[in-house]
């Protein structure tokens, strides 16, 4: 069964709450703007194509609620109808996060959705509302599309660039943070290659990063290569250097992938906290370093890594742990039982430091992958994203 974590039908949005897994299978009822805003400012829901998405939908819910005049029920809605609703909201939801670009840029397209029906002759509220809503629910389900395409491309460019050994012909890879189901419309991108890769027999095993602080790597992505039953390693984000020393050549690992929250004009790329690291490392070992992201996180209105806004978050997302309690019974072996609970792991609960993101200079990143296709540095050693604009 496909892993869904956002379940949308007209005037309903539901999304499995990232905060609760992978202990608990948990949809909550995202039913206006501000359950959005709060669901990914807590990070319920992460990932830069999902907080898009489901900040997309929400509006989506909102004005499904309207009458055929384009305004709410008496009492269930604000005093506001048609243009003025959605964009008010669509500015607000901007604020959730900072980091990524896709929510300012889906905010950009349906902008310029509502400015179009606006024009439309006979335009009133509710058929603004109308293709308001067709185009959100459309994000949806090209995300989703998107991520496929991102998935055999990078799948097609790994296996050329890499030696794969007969008889066996499989290669590792190592990715960071979480990439997959969770964090898109559905698949996902660089976990989408991984899919990829597995679905047409030639992983042997994918190293996933604990990703701290918020453990998107062994929380998230262990529970979808879990679901997926694809072969995985879990390691500490530390441990990745000694991977790649001591184990690169026995387990034929090819490359790290990782995903984006924004790629900027010249391919520097923010992602989660520790991708700097990897790519540094992959540079030093020789493996090829792969940033998959679709089109809706290129940001070619920004020159450099250096203008990029990185996200700090409380310093107790480094000092406490969430989890279950575990028991370990005679024979050693652990079992998982009772409530989630938030542990202390620090002496100083207050004092750290916590950037959500870091910045990849593009001179580390040897291809990105898009969903229509795989753009590496031309002669000039630089990226020309703009061309895949003109596609
Ligand atoms: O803080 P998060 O969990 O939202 O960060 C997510 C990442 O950094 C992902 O790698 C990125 O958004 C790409 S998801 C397809």
């Amino acid at each position: 069964m496909v892993l869904q974590a956002i379940k949308y039908s007209r005037g309903k949005l539901e999304i499995l709450d990232q905060l609760r897994l992978p202990h608990e299978e948990v949809f909550i009822d995202i039913q206006n703007v501000q359950d959005a805003w709060d669901a990914i400012h807590s990070m319920q829901v992460r990932g830069a194509p999902a907080i898009a998405i489901v900040a997309a939908l929400s509006v989506a819910v909102c004005l499904s609620k309207c009458n055929k005049n384009g305004a709410f029920p008496m009492g269930l809605g604000p005093d506001m109808t048609g243009p003025g609703l959605i964009l008010h909201n669509l500015n607000f939801l901007l604020t959730s996060r900072p980091t990524a670009v896709n929510l300012g840029d889906a905010v950009k397209k349906l902008e310029q959705v509502v400015y179009s029906a606006q024009i439309i002759a006979g335009a009133t509220d509710y058929s603004i509302n109308m293709a308001y809503i067709q185009a959100a629910e459309q994000m949806l389900v090209d995300d989703v599309q998107d991520n496929e395409n991102i998935g055999r491309f990078g799948a097609d460019w790994i296996l050329r660039h890499s030696n794969l050994i007969p008889p066996v012909g499989k290669i590792s890879v190592i990715t960071h943070c979480n990439t997959g189901s969770l964090a898109t419309a559905g698949y996902g991108t660089a976990l989408g290659i991984i899919r990829s890769l597995h679905a047409r027999k030639y992983l042997k095993r994918v190293y996933y990063t604990e990703t701290r602080p918020y453990n998107q790597g062994s929380r998230l992505t262990g529970y979808e290569l879990l679901h997926d039953q694809i072969p995985a390693t879990l390691i500490t984000d530390s441990m990745a250097g000694a991977l790649l020393g001591l184990k690169r050549e026995s387990e034929n690992i090819s490359c790290i992938i990782v995903g984006a929250d924004r790629v900027v004009a010249n391919g520097d790329t923010a992602n989660k906290i520790g991708t700097y690291a990897l790519a540094s490392l992959a540079h030093i070992h020789n493996v090829k370093f792969i940033v998959a992201a679709p089109r809706t996180t290129i940001d070619l209105g920004t020159a450099s890594g250096a203008d990029i806004t990185i996200e700090e978050r409380p310093p107790t997302e480094v000092t406490t742990m969430k989890g279950r309690p575990v028991k370990r019974l005679q024979d050693g072996s652990l079992r998982v039982g009772g409530d989630v609970q938030e542990i202390a792991i620090a002496a100083d609960l207050t004092g750290a430091w916590n950037p959500a993101f870091d910045v990849t200079c593009h001179a580390l990143i040897d291809c990105i992958v898009t969903e229509v296709g795989v753009v590496e540095k031309g002669e000039d050693g630089e990226f020309h994203l703009d061309e895949i604009f003109r596609a």
